[in-house]
């Protein structure tokens, strides 16, 4: 063969390779897909339920039908067992969510579309991978922070604790009690954290809620060497540290109000969700997002509301509803603090599935007792929240802008039928803040944000104390609870697994 041919051979080989092979077109080239998450790190990340993300580009339209995830390697009775989901979330992006029952030794994760991988894929892990019912902490809680990426400079985290140095926690256990011990009005429960061990002891009537924080905890510790501590937390729904009532004293709460100093920490029903994904709960910051019927063209214009009667304004809202069918849906599900109103403002409709919420373009959002613990799946879900100005927050609403994340309404809803009808007429306007409100949900409210949220305020807060620790007397050491403990297989720790750098 002359010098001369060759060109041509390369030329026919390129032409095979970009048109007559359909494969490697440049249209559809699966390796362009962008795949994003702290599922693909699970070597350093370990998470209930592990996840990430499949976003399609210009250059990669992959549809979930031909989206195959295998999850290889070995585990100590054979084969790795691990559960895989895939979520469409309708927009060219699908998020794959996976659990493990055990640990995984060698792992490798295949992500592909008709038989090609999708960008880096495969991935694969030396060493072992760990479930998240391993109990296999690293050396300290900085470890974690860094292994989980996890964001240190948290505005909310340094508003809250800014206000105490070197704390006495004898005199705030003395204070909290002259407080809120009297006549078990006030359920709050007093932990300590010694050794990585995790002692609580409660009071009050009404402490059933401390089996979130024992989960969290729990959680925690089996992830890292947590530091030792002490701290109170409020079971109660409504934020206890009044600001005018001094000495401020440290008390971690749900929910904050503009009128009290308590330290606030993710819901309980945040938390849960992002420690029982795949598992007990099945509304999370995850599945809310995957949008099974109606894309933003198909939904109605018209804002929907389902909810309980804890506030007057809900009930407002309902008689509203009923001068404005045309523009908003809203029913109460339940009567309990205004059972003599339910003539007026009842029947009481039965409950709906919450993603059907999503089939309504306008999801309000507006208080109950306290904040209502739904903002962050309003946010998440695809639609645009209207939410009522409020004293009450959660743990990321200094975060968020009105006008940017959601459409603020005034907090006697007396604007809310003229915002509607703004909305109707700026469907592209409301259509961008509800988008924005969901990209600040995926950024900041998924399971790994709600876990290093709760990793920097208790390493921050551990730093504030001056006392040494202790176990106090009547404190109960927490165990692992029933559920958990089934899953908690035999799970070898090996000395940390070597990070491969991706
Ligand atoms: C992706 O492919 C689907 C069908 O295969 C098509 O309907 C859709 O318009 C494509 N999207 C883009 C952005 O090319
Ligand atoms: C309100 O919404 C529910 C659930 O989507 C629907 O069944 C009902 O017909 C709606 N009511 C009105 C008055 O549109
Ligand atoms: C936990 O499991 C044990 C044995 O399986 C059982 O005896 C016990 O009642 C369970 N405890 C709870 C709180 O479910």
């Amino acid at each position: 063969m002359s010098v001369f041919e060759c060109p041509f051979v390369l030329i026919w080989i390129l032409i095979f390779i970009f048109i007559v092979n359909p494969t490697a077109s440049v249209e559809n080239d699966p390796s362009q897909c962008v795949l994003t998450g702290p599922g693909l790190i699970p070597n350093r990340i370990v998470l209930p339920a592990r996840y990430f993300l499949i976003q399609s580009t210009e250059r990669c339209n992959v549809s979930q039908v031909d989206i195959i995830v295998e999850l290889k390697g070995l585990s100590e009775h054979g084969p790795c067992r691990v559960w895989t989901q895939i979520l469409d979330r309708r927009d060219g992006s699908f998020i794959v969510r996976y659990k493990m029952f055990q640990y995984c030794d060698d792992m490798e994760i295949h992500v592909t579309w008709k038989g090609h991988h999708l960008a880096d894929s495969p991935y694969s892990y030396k060493g072992r991978v760990y479930a998240e019912s391993c109990d296999c902490p690293l050396d300290s809680i900085d470890e974690m922070i860094n292994d989980y990426q996890c964001s240190v400079n948290v505005a909310q985290i340094d508003h809250d604790l800014n206000q105490f140095q070197n704390v006495d926690f004898n005199q705030v256990l003395t204070e909290a009690m002259k407080r809120f011990s009297h006549a078990g009005s006030y359920s709050f429960c007093h932990y300590a954290v010694l050794d990585n061990k995790v002692y609580r002891r409660c009071y009050g009537q009404h402490v059933g809620f401390n089996m979130f924080m024992d989960n969290i905890l729990l959680s925690l510790s089996r992830k890292a060497v947590l530091p030792d501590m002490e701290f109170l937390i409020n079971l109660g729904d409504w934020p206890l540290v009044k600001k005018n009532i001094l000495p401020i004293i440290p008390i971690f709460s749900w929910c904050g109000s503009t009128q009290t100093a308590d330290i606030v920490m993710p819901t309980y029903d945040i938390t849960e969700a992002s420690l029982e994904c795949m598992g007990r709960v099945t509304l999370d910051m995850l599945s809310v997002q995957s949008n099974p019927d109606t894309k933003w063209e198909n939904k109605q214009e018209k804002a929907f509301w389902r909810g309980r009667d804890s506030r007057r304004e809900r009930l407002n809202l309902v008689k509203l509803s009923r001068q404005r069918p045309e523009l908003i849906n809203a029913s109460l599900t339940n009567f309990f603090f205004f059972r003599d109103e339910e003539k007026t403002y009842g029947p009481k409709e039965d409950h709906i599935s919450f993603f059907k919420f999503f089939d309504y373009k306008y999801q309000l959002n507006i208080d109950g007792t306290v904040a209502a613990y739904r903002f962050p799946y309003l946010l998440a879900g695809d639609a645009v929240v209207f939410k009522q100005d409020s004293e009450y927050y959660e743990h990321f609403y200094s975060d968020l802008k009105p006008g940017v994340h959601y459409v603020p309404i005034k907090a006697d809803l007396s604007d809310l039928v003229k915002k509607i009808q703004w909305a109707k007429t700026h469907d592209e306007e409301v259509r961008k803040i509800g988008i924005n409100g969901r990209q600040y949900a995926v950024n900041h409210l998924l399971p790994k944000d709600v876990i290093c949220y709760h990793a920097i305020l208790f390493k921050k807060w551990s730093q504030k104390l001056k006392n040494p620790i202790r176990v106090h007397d009547q404190m109960t050491l927490v165990k692992p609870s029933n559920s958990t403990d089934k899953r908690l297989g035999n799970c070898q720790c090996l000395k940390k697994s070597t990070h491969v750098e991706l």
